[in-house]
């Protein structure tokens, strides 16, 4: 796991989109992994401004969103699919039908996961998964006591995202109480993934996912199991880390390997 700790918010999303934006340029077919919720917003209004002013093509990307409420249509403003067009979908030039959202309102939950499933994998698989994390440590809606090696399935919301989501919704009646979501299992097998935390509030979950034992009450600690996960982090969210000198050594270590100076590290020098 490695952990870039950027100074502000501003500056962690800017750099959770370059690598976003750099896989777009670099496999122009690439299948992505996306994520709703307040953390990427400005992520995607990022993508949105290279695709308007630097020609980021997304044509021929294919996009599987983590997770989605049980009964909220498209239609609706606090479903994930009205999200994901509002935020990114509407202003690229991507393929509808390239874009995949679990279908709130699936006849068969059980069958409409299973195909998920099935699609991802007809794609190629996810060659890199956009994350957040919930202030009890989840990903995607793998709430606490999730099976590790769970996959996309119908979810109970835990009684504190409940009480989260309320005021994006009229009457607490209307809080959707269940979710479709890819599991811990989906998400280890995608190959890369980028999680991006901000906030004080996230602090104490980041702590747990990276330095914290590998458990299912904290569901994204099991990304230590992953082979290829990057953390970005502001100072704010990455402040109860207790070795923040280390993962700065280390990321500017890549970015000597990346730019190539590698008479910095010691590499070439007799
Ligand atoms: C969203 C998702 C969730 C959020 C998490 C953090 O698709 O799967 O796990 O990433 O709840 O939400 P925010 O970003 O609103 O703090």
């Amino acid at each position: 796991m490695r952990v870039i700790i950027e100074k502000t918010a501003e500056q962690a999303e800017l750099r959770t989109a370059g690598i976003m934006a750099d896989l777009v340029r670099h496999k122009p077919n690439a299948v992505l992994g996306l994520a709703t919720g307040s953390t990427p917003v400005k992520v995607y209004r990022e993508l949105v401004r290279q695709h308007r002013e630097a020609e980021l093509d997304f044509s021929q990307i294919t996009t599987f969103n983590l997770d989605e409420y049980v009964g909220l249509g498209a239609q609706h403003p606090q479903s994930f699919r009205y999200f994901m067009q509002e935020q990114l979908f509407n202003h690229i030039n991507i393929d509808h039908a390239a874009t995949h959202v679990p279908d709130g309102r699936a006849l068969d939950f059980s069958a409409h996961c299973q195909q998920y499933e099935q699609r991802i994998l007809d794609a190629g698989g996810i060659d890199l998964q956009l994350l957040g994390i919930g202030v009890d440590g989840h990903i995607a809606f793998n709430e606490p006591g999730s099976s590790l090696g769970s996959r996309t399935r119908l979810k109970t919301l835990a009684s504190e995202t409940i009480r989260q989501n309320k005021k994006f919704f009229p009457g607490d009646e209307q809080v959707p109480r269940l979710a479709l979501t890819m599991g811990v299992g989906t998400i280890l097998e995608t190959r890369s993934c980028l999680l991006l935390a901000t906030g004080a509030h996230k602090a104490s979950a980041v702590r747990s996912m990276v330095e914290g034992p590998v458990t299912a009450q904290i569901t994204a600690s099991a990304l230590q199991l992953h082979r290829e996960v990057i953390v970005i982090v502001d100072e704010e969210a990455g402040g109860w880390l207790e070795r923040r000198d280390y993962y700065a050594e280390v990321d500017e270590c890549h970015q000597l390997l990346e730019t190539g100076q590698l008479r910095a590290l010691g590499i070439g020098n007799q």
